[in-house]
């Protein structure tokens, strides 16, 4: 794609601006609250970041309570058709606040309402949905919003071109101290059962030093966690066609200033190269972490997939990254029931976790989706096996996740400081370098720090510890 093509101007950004300012002038002394739910991925996490900051531009408090709010938008996924129903079951809701404050916009945004057949169920089954904006247009928010205010007419909004980068949008982070930076956009691979491709574009990089700079800036205000973002950060560059790849980004990235720890999510397995796990071994600003997906342990199953690696590529990769790197934690994401998996071909899949020893999976009941080849084919396997597959892999991943964990009792970690436990708000979360999650006794003022914890207890998601320094 031609780069002038995919890029925004600044022009255009700046007339978004200008519609931010005017919105601010008109609704700035109302004290306006926005409101906005967000389902799915980081990316879409990432992205409502910046809707906040946007909306925050505005004029708008962002309020966690919907009840409160004068603007509600719904940031929605559409990778399994469960986050669908989740989305579409909270808009419903949101009629009745409607109901109650007639003056309330309400919109949806985000993969689910880029597909067309979910657009039109939203123009025709939700008609106090004011406005829907697809994955594309998230950087015209301010005029649609604009829009939406004066006019009082509904609009729908899908962006037919491939997809775009937009850069110099505000952005209001949710934590002062781990950050979401998107690297690249969109996805080439169509694998056959994902969505994405469709619903996010073709793969495009923003610039590096736009990269660069946004990160020394979060490094300058004291950031500790940096995760690096894009569908499949591997190709990151390669539609820019300056040869500068993905490891010569990360250890860039090294190089700025600051105590950080680098993550980066997803990688695809046909892509991930040896020179990727050295600039992991030999850069102490990366995370020992590694998420490879992985979804079947079967050369068929990834075959008819289009996954373009087998399981024999798959575990001569992990076995450079436990050679240079012994104390990696490598996580993946599994899809169980695809269409034709038989009984032995599932097998592979929790052979594939035992030889691997995962620290964590990610596992998903395959899930059928309107318009990918994997929705056509023959062989659906039932519910019921479904589910049963799914449970025997938990099961077995479970005993292992609970291992690796039993691994470090007894052992200092360090962690970074996420707040107050979920589950129990006399302790302290933190995330070990590995990913894992430690509960302990501490004070507030570590929050956002790092901080040494000796591993005194392992359960299968986490491990309970004490503060040592
Ligand atoms: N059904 C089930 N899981 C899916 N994923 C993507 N598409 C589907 C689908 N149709 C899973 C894959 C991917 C993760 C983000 O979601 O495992 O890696
Ligand atoms: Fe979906 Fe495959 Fe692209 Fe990942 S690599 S976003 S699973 S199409």
């Amino acid at each position: 794609m031609e780069r002038s093509k995919v890029t925004v101007s600044e022009k255009e950004i700046a007339r978004q601006r200008e519609y931010a300012a005017k919105m601010r002038g008109i609704i700035g002394m109302q004290g306006l609250a926005a409101h906005i739910r967000t389902y799915g991925c980081q990316q879409n996490e990432a992205d409502s970041e910046r809707l906040a900051g946007m909306a925050e531009e505005m004029g708008y408090r962002i309020t966690e309570h919907a009840e409160d709010a004068d603007l509600i938008l719904v940031n929605t996924c559409a990778v399994r058709e469960h986050a669908e129903l989740k989305a579409l079951s909270i808009t419903g809701q949101f009629k009745h606040l409607k109901a109650k404050r007639p003056h309330l916009l309400i919109g949806i945004c985000g993969c689910m309402v880029t597909q067309e057949h979910r657009k039109e169920d939203i123009k025709h089954k939700y008609p106090y949905v004011d406005f829907l904006f697809g994955t594309g247009m998230l950087y015209k928010f301010p005029e649609i919003l604009y829009n939406a205010y004066h006019s009082g007419t509904r609009s729908f909004y899908i962006d037919d071109t491939e997809g775009n980068i937009a850069e110099g949008i505000p952005v209001r982070r949710e934590s002062s101290f781990k950050a979401w930076v998107s690297i690249m956009y969109g996805c080439n691979n169509f694998c056959t059962y994902c969505v994405v491709p469709y619903v996010r574009g073709r793969e495009r990089s923003r610039a590096k030093e736009d990269i660069l700079a946004e990160i020394k800036e979060l490094a300058d205000a004291g950031y500790r966690e940096i995760t690096l973002l894009g569908q499949n950060v591997n190709s990151y560059g390669k539609d820019l066609g300056t040869g500068y790849e993905f490891p010569d980004l990360l250890e860039d990235i090294c190089k700025i200033q600051g105590e950080f720890l680098v993550r980066f999510m997803t990688s695809h397995p046909k892509d991930a190269t040896k020179r990727l796990i050295d600039v992991i071994a030999d850069n102490p600003k990366m995370a020992k972490q590694f998420h490879l997906p992985l979804q079947s342990g079967n050369n068929r199953v990834l075959e008819i997939m289009n996954r373009h690696y087998t399981r024999e590529h798959y575990l001569e990769l992990v076995d450079y990254m436990k050679e240079r790197i012994p104390e990696i934690a490598i996580t993946t994401d599994i899809i169980v029931g695809f269409p034709t998996e038989t009984e032995e071909e599932f097998e592979d899949t929790l052979d594939m976790l035992r030889r691997v020893q995962y620290d964590n999976i990610y596992s998903f009941i395959y899930s059928k989706r309107a318009g990918t080849p994997a929705a056509k084919m023959e062989g659906q396997i039932p519910a019921d096996v479904q589910g049963a597959r799914f449970s025997r892999l938990l099961e077995v991943q479970n005993a292992i996740s609970h291992a690796r964990n039993e691994v470090y009792e007894g052992k200092i970690v360090r962690v970074l400081v996420e707040g107050r436990s979920k589950t129990d708000d006399t302790k302290l979360t933190g995330r070990t370098e590995r990913n894992r999650l430690v509960h302990f006794e501490g004070d507030d003022s570590l929050i956002g720090q790092f901080a040494d914890i000796l591993v005194t207890g392992a359960q299968t998601h986490s491990m309970t510890g004490e503060l040592k320094k």
